[in-house]
């Protein structure tokens, strides 16, 4: 019983980063929150926002952004002590190794393949409404059968319908495109990444500034029609509205629907290894591009919500479409191809993060080290976890629906962001003489008010969700018991030590 709380200590983390086979340091505070705010702006702003401000918050959605905003900031500042503290890749699977012990730190990396994995599929799916949006703008039109999932989930009757599609096709080409790129090693570099950066905040401020100027303020009443709550508990509303099917609505449930939109602020701690200064850079990346987006969500809310009725806001590609509606077409075929651009950042650096937690599991022995540990000889890169995460995420995009998979994201995502946060209170009593060049203040409000926003957000999800996630957790703790369980290196090293 006691293995399995086996922790990595902290000093063989800190051997490791000084070991061979390190990343190079290359990447500066600019960086770094570039590759914050790449991975962070893309689906979620671009479509969810409609979703939740259709379905569940109204142009409440707006404080349903602030909400999630806040819940990632003291969230932040959690990965940020952490990253400070012990900067290797990994990100919450390693802090949990140190803190929590090693069953924890397997059902971490195990839930984000959710965060990871599972996101990708999501975003895909959002580049392909784009993209299909993008098309109708020119007036070609895909047939139906390879236009979305062949089921969807209608907030009208609370039910899932059959669409009439087959499968989601441009979703599954851009999945395969992205993989292709990956195994060849174009790696996200910094500069590439700049660039595609800078086409996206030119077109989200460009959706700021001209959506502004049609802003009709009388869209903006009733401000709540879902009302200010929306909590449930295992089905249960606790506080606020329930909707059809059983859903919770109202600014709590539209927040833990966008909280997709904040996802990625964490990968910047993933890329900790190849910081020059990670100790004072990461927590700068993080933060500030977390910062940033949070006002930029809660711009293009307050614009989108006051360009078009709640109601009339389009669930597939929201941010365009309102362009169509108030008769800018040409601005509606610039921001659909901006979106297809931002979308694509997103999908690699997701792509390029799931292999690399693989890797680092793998490294330590609880995942098959020969193929998740495969480096192709010619492009240096981990090709066969690669692929296999290609064909899973295009698998799942092309079959289930963008709503079902950002929520099962979510709840995951939302669950290891509850478990950082408790590490860092742990890891301020077990070692509280470690070196902390980043200290989250106010402790320990911080990291408890993280823990609790997180859980309302889970809470705040509809019920089938925490269904999903134990399923997927149960069948990573077989995976666990009858492999990782066995194999695992720091076992070994603790044993060896004896
Ligand atoms: N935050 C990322 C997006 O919205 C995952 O696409």
């Amino acid at each position: 019983m006691k293995k399995l709380f086996i922790k990595k200590p902290l000093h063989v983390l800190l051997e490791e980063l000084h070991g061979e086979n390190r990343l190079r340091r290359i990447l500066g505070p600019v960086a770094l929150t570039s590759l914050g705010v790449g991975a962070i702006i893309g689906t979620g702003i671009f479509v969810l926002t409609g979703i939740a401000a259709h379905d569940k918050a109204g142009a409440a959605v707006i404080l349903s952004f602030a909400v999630s905003g806040i819940a990632c900031i003291f969230a932040a500042l959690c990965y940020a002590e952490f990253a400070s503290m012990v900067p290797v890749a990994g990100s919450a699977y390693t802090y949990a190794y140190a803190t929590l012990g090693e069953m924890m730190a397997w059902i971490i990396g195990w839930d984000l393949i959710l965060e990871y994995a599972v996101a990708s599929a999501t975003v895909a799916h959002g580049w392909s409404q784009y993209f299909q949006d993008f098309l109708g703008t020119w007036h070609v039109k895909l047939p139906l059968a390879l236009t979305r999932a062949p089921f969807d989930f209608n907030p009208d009757t609370g039910m899932l319908w059959i669409t009439g599609s087959v499968i989601d096709f441009p979703a599954i080409m851009i999945a395969l495109i992205i993989t292709a790129i990956l195994v060849k090693g174009i790696r996200e570099s910094a500069g590439f990444n700049a660039v595609v950066v800078g086409i996206k905040l030119v077109i989200v401020l460009f959706v700021i500034v001209v959506g502004a100027m049609y802003i009709n303020t009388a869209n903006w009443t009733p401000f709540a029609p879902y009302g200010y709550t929306g909590v449930s508990f295992f089905g249960k509303t606790v506080f606020g509205e329930t909707g059809l099917g059983g859903m919770p609505v109202g600014v709590l449930a539209g927040a833990a629907m966008i909280f997709f939109a904040y996802i990625g602020f964490d990968s910047v701690s993933t890329h900790a290894e190849e910081a020059k200064n990670p100790q004072r850079d990461v927590p700068i990346g993080i933060i500030t591009s977390l910062i940033l987006c949070t006002i930029l969500y809660i711009a293009v809310s307050a614009v989108l919500t006051g360009m078009v009725p709640y109601n009339k806001i389009n669930i597939d590609a929201p941010v365009s479409d309102a362009f169509g509606q108030v008769g800018l077409h040409w601005a509606q075929v610039l921001v659909s191809l901006g979106a297809v651009a931002g979308i694509t950042s997103v999908l690699l650096v997701m792509m390029l993060s799931q292999p690399r937690v693989f890797l680092a599991m793998a490294r330590d022995g609880l995942l098959p080290e020969s193929f998740f540990g495969a480096v192709h000889d010619k492009f240096r890169t981990p090709w066969k976890s690669t692929i296999l995460t290609g064909i899973f995420v295009s698998t799942l995009a092309g079959l289930l629906p963008l709503r079902i998979l950002a929520e099962l994201v979510n709840i995951g995502t939302l669950f290891a962001f509850v478990i950082v946060c408790s590490a860092v209170l742990i890891m301020r009593r077990t070692h509280p003489d470690a070196e902390r060049p980043f200290k989250s203040p106010w402790f320990p409000f911080v990291p408890i008010a993280g823990v609790v926003t997180c859980l309302m957000l889970m809470f705040s999800l509809p019920e089938e969700n925490w269904l999903r996630l134990f399923i997927w957790l149960a069948i990573g703790m077989m995976i666990y018991i009858f492999y990782g369980r066995k194999h695992s290196k720091i076992r070994k090293y603790v044993d060896a030590q004896k």
